[in-house]
């Protein structure tokens, strides 16, 4: 590598410059060289943007789509998120796999989630609590900004309507150099917030499935009296609220019952460039069965047992949320549209208090902009404008 290197710098720099007289440049020289350095950077970044955008209209990508987006925008003013955006685009750097990593003889498939353990648990924490509703969320070990955000906002909602509401984070092992540091600082998280589940595979986006069916089995062996489960992402806006109300209605399933924003006859890609390739030995069809888009679904608690004990059948897939869709035909159970599919958001678009506060979930760009709509949602003004009765009836009179 340091040959490489050097052969490099003589063939297109024709001569190295020596570190001694490197230091005689002027400052501003330096400054010069890092901004063009930026410039390329952003460059490249704005471009791979731009060639990955074709990728939005086919909605397969959109949710992944949404977080390169997050991660380089929220990344342009943190370094480390910086570095997590280049890691991020060198999809070919592997992480440097911990001693702990799982043991060898793997059980079925890479994603059956007996074949890891949990670092991090909160065995009791269902038992303690007894919660009507679990609330879940896949998180990256370093965004401990997002995690933080969502302590205050929608993961504080513990008591809603008098349903007792859980929340908890799940993730892997911390990939790259700063492995150790990272994970020290996830064990002090977790000792002042006692909200974190960490299993011992490496955290990575192509372990998403790993990660998915890991909560799936933390869920049917810890939690299994909770009704309702929603799997829901860092990026989301969710009114605990809302969710609630529709739970309650009369005619929502107490069994099967899967629903979300729901994804049909979505092509697999076969691009080998792709992040979301899968090849026809992974998954041999064309198309993916119906599944629900990962950003938030809701089930009821008996399904993540049953999601473990069909995976043993279901070939391994990366795409997490595909994968989900592959275990419930399977099964043979159909995905429910909820009673209100505009309640379940998933893309982006502008903010307007009163539809806002209708949803039941909603696609957020950063930690500062849920911290935002939240804060404003919770006014104590009405959302919407109030019509007064008379307002009503004179309205009516009109009509008439
Ligand atoms: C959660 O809400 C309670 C009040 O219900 C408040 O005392 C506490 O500080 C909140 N926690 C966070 C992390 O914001
Ligand atoms: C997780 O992903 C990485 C690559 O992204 C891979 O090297 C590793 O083996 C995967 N599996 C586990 C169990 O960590």
């Amino acid at each position: 590598m340091g040959d490489e290197e050097a052969g490099l710098c003589g063939q297109v720099l024709n001569k190295c410059v020596d570190p001694s007289s490197q230091q005689k440049k002027p400052l501003f020289y330096s400054l010069f060289q890092l901004l063009l350095l930026l410039c390329l950077f952003f460059g490249i970044l704005g471009y791979s943007m731009i060639s990955s955008s074709i990728w939005q209209s086919i909605p397969l990508h959109h949710q992944s789509q949404r977080s390169f987006q997050w991660i380089s925008q929220v990344g342009q003013d943190n370094p480390e998120l910086e570095e997590e955006t280049k890691k991020f685009l060198k999809t070919t750097a592997k992480p440097i796999v911990p001693a702990s990593a799982p043991p060898e003889g793997i059980q079925y498939h890479e994603g059956y989630p007996t074949n890891y353990r949990f670092l991090i648990d909160h065995k009791d924490v269902c038992k303690t609590n007894n919660p009507f509703l679990v609330l879940i969320t896949p998180a990256a070990p370093k965004n401990v900004r997002a995690r933080n955000v969502i302590r205050q906002t929608w993961g504080n909602e513990t008591l809603v309507q008098d349903k007792v509401v859980v929340h908890l984070f799940v993730l892997g092992l911390p990939g790259g150099s700063d492995a150790e540091e990272v994970q020290k600082s996830l064990n002090e998280e977790n000792l002042q917030h006692q909200d974190l589940i960490q299993s011992n595979f490496v955290d990575t986006y192509h372990n998403l499935t790993i990660k998915t069916m890991v909560l799936m089995h933390w869920l049917a062996t810890r939690c299994p009296k909770a009704a309702y489960v929603m799997k829901i992402d860092t990026d989301m806006l969710l009114s605990v609220e809302n969710l609630l109300t529709m739970l309650q209605r009369p005619n929502i399933p107490k069994t099967n019952y899967l629903t979300g924003y729901i994804m049909r006859n979505i092509p697999v890609v076969r691009s080998m460039n792709s992040k979301w390739y899968v090849s026809e030995e992974m998954y041999p069809e064309n198309t993916y069965p119906p599944y629900p888009l990962g950003t938030a679904y809701l089930l009821s608690n008996d399904l993540p047992a049953k999601f473990v004990e069909i995976s043993k059948s279901v070939n391994y897939c990366t795409v997490e949320d595909a994968y989900i869709g592959m275990c419930m035909k399977k099964l043979e159970l159909s995905i429910l549209q909820p009673p209100d599919p505009s309640q379940f958001r998933v893309y982006h678009f502008k903010y307007n208090r009163c539809q806002f506060s209708k949803f039941i979930t909603y696609n957020v760009i950063s930690p500062d902009e849920l911290e935002k709509f939240w804060t404003d949602l919770k006014r104590p003004e009405p959302p919407c404008p109030e019509k007064k009765p008379e307002d009503a009836s004179n309205e009516k009179n009109n009509k008439d």
